[in-house]
């Protein structure tokens, strides 16, 4: 009785999951466990990690920024990733337009934790069956990094 209760709650939460999408922003007062319901406004926008306020980034790119994300993106993400079409892991070259460059260095920053706990990047996971690994990047080369695919995507 107990474990058809837990299936049966399992399953809603994947529907829900699934079906997700830009709606669910309700605020049920419900007794959901911790997880994805437990996320922030925040935190379901721009990802779970060391970066927990909107930063201030000019329209303008900075080019030294730049150069140094190509050089960390060839030494450490290239391997994984492709500008135009998947490999590994997705294609990057329009990632800076799909998500915030919040979002973006906590991806490159704590990967564990969002594919454990943040519902895009579940369903990253099961999209490409692996994990992204933590690639031992520092705060400021994943913000060099969010500079090299904001210039991609501009001029690309
Ligand atoms: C060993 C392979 C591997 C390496 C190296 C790697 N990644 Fe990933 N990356 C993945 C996989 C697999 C996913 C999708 C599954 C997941 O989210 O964990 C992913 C997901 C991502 C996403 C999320 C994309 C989206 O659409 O939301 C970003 C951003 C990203 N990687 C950036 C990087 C950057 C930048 C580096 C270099 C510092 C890097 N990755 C290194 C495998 C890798």
């Amino acid at each position: 009785m107990k474990l058809s209760l837990t299936l049966l709650f399992s399953f809603t939460l994947i529907f829900a999951a699934c079906s997700g999408g830009e709606s669910g922003q309700e605020s049920g007062a419900s007794s959901e466990p911790q997880q994805e319901e437990g996320l922030s406004d925040f935190e379901m926008e721009h990802g779970i990690g060391p970066i927990t306020e909107r930063m201030e980034i000019s329209d303008e790119i900075d080019g030294e920024m730049r150069a140094r994300g190509q050089e960390i993106f060839e030494m450490k993400c290239e391997m994984c990733h492709n500008m135009e079409g998947r490999m590994v892991g997705p294609a990057l070259g329009d990632v800076a337009e799909r998500r915030s460059p919040e979002y973006i260095m906590n991806m490159i920053l704590n990967p564990g934790g969002m594919a454990r706990n943040h519902p895009e990047g579940k369903k990253l996971v099961q999209e490409y069956m692996s994990v992204m690994p933590f690639q031992n990047v520092k705060e400021e080369d994943a913000r060099a990094l969010v500079e090299y695919l904001r210039d991609y995507n501009m001029n690309n």
